[in-house]
């Protein structure tokens, strides 16, 4: 008796928790209604079930209990109750399924209008590319990857030269202007989640998935990995920022173009004091190529040796071999960093495509790190 209370308890409170709880899901985007619409019409088909289920027990355990004399009848087939169960199941799983068709086709179809934004992922960063004053996105291809183009885009199209170029960190979007995303993956299988639009879609190497929506919300919102993609794939966040059409536009003008980047370096380079500028620009380098996933600064042990006092310190290689963490071997093991593996160390980290540059901002935040720890 007490088991049959206790499952009549549970299934009732279920239904209570549902309905009293304070935790609802906020409207921020526009395809929030035909998802929200479909995960509650699977919520609704399940909650029928799970109460029935559990209150169909209750009803056994009470009206089957243990009785002086009475006796179990077996009876091993009921064709009429099996046909009814498959048609009652059917009829659920259909109407769970379908509506999701529709809502994925809404999706995907984007209206005219859209603004196109392209989502990087790599190991274990975000970057985005959006289309400068022409409103289109140049070309890319996987063949014009390198340092000084990490999106490969093509230099020869004229639709790339103006694409504006984003690297780590924040996305910003304009309020009430429907956006397409383009993902496309350099590395591994990541997925693009941010868990206020509700959707979260695959980035898979060699091929762009995409879907659309118009945030309807302002609001600083997170972008999380959904994929498990290796070490840092915890590490792995940005934010989407929503603000206003003019706000938006500030933002895009002072972020610079593909044909920018192209420009030789040197020039770019004239702030008042270049020291602090380079390790600042190495700080932001760490953050969005995820390196704090595996290397702390303040000497504590992750995936890989503490940045904290690294450089000028003598390493242990795994060979046995001694190298002095100067300059020189810091820019190989950024570039190429399975060769000389610091002894303890598992050899896991993805070669990091930097510039010439950027290997130079890096290995001053390092040495800053360093410097601070003497
Ligand atoms: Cu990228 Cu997980």
């Amino acid at each position: 008796m007490a088991l049959a209370i206790v499952l009549i308890l549970l299934a009732l409170g279920s239904v209570a928790f549902h309905f009293l709880n304070p935790w609802h899901a906020t409207p921020v985007a526009s395809n929030w209604g035909g998802i929200d619409h479909t995960l509650t019409l699977t919520l609704v088909i399940t909650a029928i079930v799970f109460v029935a289920v559990n209150l169909f027990v209750a009803y056994t355990v009470i009206r089957f209990r243990h009785r002086e004399g009475a006796q179990a009848a077996y009876q091993p087939h009921d064709k009429k109750l099996e046909l009814w169960l498959i048609g009652i199941t059917s009829v659920g799983i259909v109407a769970m399924l379908a509506p999701g068709l529709r809502v994925y086709s809404q999706m995907i179809h984007a209206p005219r209008n859209v603004i196109q934004v392209e989502v990087l992922g790599q190991q274990w960063q975000w970057s985005f590319r959006l289309p400068g004053r022409d409103g289109k996105l140049g070309r890319s291809d996987i063949r014009f990857v390198s340092a000084a183009n990490p999106f490969g885009l093509d230099p020869n199209d004229p639709n790339a030269q103006d694409d504006v170029l984003i690297e780590g960190g924040e996305l910003l979007l304009p309020l009430g202007h429907p956006i397409q995303f383009l993902l496309r993956s350099k590395d591994v299988v990541h997925d693009f989640y941010v868990p206020q639009f509700r959707v979260k879609l695959d980035m898979v190497p060699g091929m762009v998935s995409r879907f659309w929506l118009t945030p309807t919300r302002s609001g600083t919102f997170e972008i999380a990995c959904a994929k498990y993609c290796g070490l840092g794939h915890y590490h792995m966040s940005g934010h989407v920022k929503v603000v206003d059409a003019v706000q938006f536009q500030t933002w895009l003008a002072s972020q610079p173009t593909f044909a920018q980047t192209q420009k030789p370096a040197g020039a770019a380079h004239r702030a008042s004091n270049p020291s602090d500028d380079l390790v600042s620009k190495g700080r932001a380098l760490a953050a969005s190529h995820g390196c704090a996933a595996c290397h702390s600064v303040d000497g504590s042990r992750l995936v890989g040796p503490s940045w904290k006092g690294l450089y000028g310190r003598t390493e242990t290689l795994s060979d046995g071999s001694k190298v002095v963490a100067d300059e020189k071997y810091l820019k190989e093991m950024i570039l190429e960093p399975n060769v000389k593996i610091v002894q303890g160390y598992p050899p896991i980290m993805p070669p990091q495509k930097l510039s010439n540059d950027g290997v130079a901002a890096l290995i001053a935040y390092i040495r800053a790190n360093s410097d601070h720890a003497k």
